[in-house]
């Protein structure tokens, strides 16, 4: 085999909160999305309170395609996209999020998004829940520490695959749940559960609890899909930075498998239906009451994932003894050194295509579940030529290099994956920063942090390097 298999999904990402704009359109209500702020690197986005009419909200209006998806597609189309992963706004659907019934209008939007993809021969892959959920979740219930958001989120998840299984045959639940675990940046508890801490709480025992709330609606969502339609695929998702020990040192060795866990966990249990040791040991060790019911075991073990969906974008390295407790962008980790092999990019992200090789096969050895990478890519500002063409060489040295050890980790390793889709494939909003100017589309959007542009769509040298890779199913050549 020289090539990825004909039937690989080749495709881009998206999630709909940095991409669609309408904040408000259709019926949608806010989400815990629409109260974030512009940050940049190094300036936090802040969470107001509500949406307050001196602040500027950049996802309110994204890149716009809420209102342009059909020359969105078609330039996916062009570029000979086989799949695109975006994500279902809950708040589009139930825009308080707990209501009974679903609000029809959302609903049509999808609907005629798929129909479009579908008419090019483009798969929609669907994430229920990608850091987005009805403000008024977050407000009443206090987000996913209240187990009520369980039976919520089953309900959004039923109605999705209800009205969408003739559409969309991959899904996922929630995109990157493991990110709040690091309690230290307010950001992540927020966006991944609607979830703020007071000043007396112990962060971990409630990121536990949430954990434990999503776990089990996850679980619920996947066995709701194969009611509806034993087709269906549901995997969980993760963002995926393998953690190197700095040396073999056995104390880096250590260290660096017990940081592992903050990856491992999620899938652990949506792969296996039940909780592993170390973690069941270290509620009992500090008391942590995460909410447990008579039941719960056999959710769980109902609701196995079928696949697993990655996020790939660096690797990061732990030395037992180096205590730093930064809030570091090379992977948020206590005790987190730089990796002298490995460069960074300009927000500070170390480039490390091997570990995908290594991170495919490690996930493959400890699951035997097929793989998806949902998420690469290459964050960069962009400079545009005198005749408006990007020349994006070190975002295609990027795409290149990983995809290069995508292939062997498939035709030398064995690993099953279903597909491969760049992280914004399209110029979208950035979701940590909340900038325009950190871009890491294939497609350009002219759209600027002060509020100029126009919105434009055109295409980067990358545009064509991409659909080139697609046609001949490997980026050796
Ligand atoms: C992942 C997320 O964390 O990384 C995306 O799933 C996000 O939503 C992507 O956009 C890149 O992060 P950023 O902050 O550069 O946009």
């Amino acid at each position: 085999m020289s090539r990825l298999p004909e039937d690989f999904l080749w495709g881009g990402a998206v999630a709909g909160h940095q991409l669609e704009g309408g904040w408000d359109a259709g019926g949608k209500g806010p989400s815990i999305v629409d109260v974030l702020t512009a940050g940049a690197h190094g300036v936090p986005r802040r969470i107001t309170e509500t949406v307050e009419t001196d602040e500027s909200y950049p996802n309110h209006v994204a890149v716009d395609h809420y209102h342009r998806f059909r020359e969105d597609v078609a330039l996916f189309a062009e570029m000979g996209l086989k799949c695109f992963r975006t994500s279902i706004q809950w708040a589009r659907i139930f825009p308080l999020g707990d209501e009974l019934e679903p609000n029809e209008e959302g609903l049509a939007f999808y609907d005629a998004l798929f129909d479009e993809l579908l008419a090019h021969n483009i798969q929609p892959v669907v994430t229920l829940s990608h850091f987005e959920m009805p403000l008024h979740l977050a407000q009443k219930y206090g987000g996913f520490r209240n187990r009520a958001l369980v039976e919520f989120f089953e309900r959004f998840a039923r109605v999705c695959f209800e009205r969408f299984a003739s559409k969309v045959r991959y899904w996922m639940t929630f995109n990157e749940i493991n990110n709040q675990f690091d309690t230290r940046n307010p950001l992540y508890l927020w966006t991944n559960s609607g979830v703020r801490l007071t000043p007396d709480e112990d962060p971990r025992a409630v990121v536990l609890r949430v954990a434990h709330n999503e776990l089990l609606a996850s679980a619920l969502a996947v066995k709701a899909a194969h009611e509806v339609n034993p087709d269906l695929q549901v995997g969980g998702m993760v963002s995926f930075v393998p953690i190197y020990p700095y040396s073999c040192d056995p104390r880096d060795i250590e260290a660096a498998q017990v940081a592992s866990r903050l990856r491992y966990f999620f899938f652990d249990v949506h792969a296996r239906g039940h909780y592993p040791a170390y973690a069941i040991r270290e509620r009992e060790k500090h008391g942590y009451d995460i909410g447990w019911e008579e039941g719960d075991a056999e959710i769980l073990a109902a609701g196995k994932v079928d696949y697993l969906g990655l996020s790939y974008y660096m690797s990061t390295t732990v030395k037992a003894d180096a205590h730093t407790d930064e809030l570091s962008a090379a992977g948020g980790l206590p005790n987190s050194v730089p990796n002298p092999y490995i460069a960074e990019s300009d927000w500070g992200w170390p480039v490390d295509p091997v570990g995908l090789r290594y991170s495919l096969n490690v996930l493959t050895e400890r699951y035997e579940l097929p793989l998806f990478i949902v998420e690469n890519g290459f964050g960069a500002i962009d400079e545009i030529n005198a005749d408006g063409s990007i020349d994006d060489d070190a975002r295609i040295e990027y795409l290149r290099a990983h995809i290069e050890q995508m292939e062997l980790a498939v035709i030398e390793d064995g690993v099953d994956l279903i597909g491969y889709t760049p992280w914004g494939i399209i110029d979208i909003v950035s979701y940590t920063t909340g900038e325009y100017k950190k871009r890491y589309g294939m497609i350009y959007v002219d759209r600027h942090d002060d509020g100029t542009g126009t919105f434009d769509r055109s295409k980067k040298k990358s545009f064509g390097w991409y659909a080139d890779v697609i046609r001949a199913g490997t980026v050796a050549r």
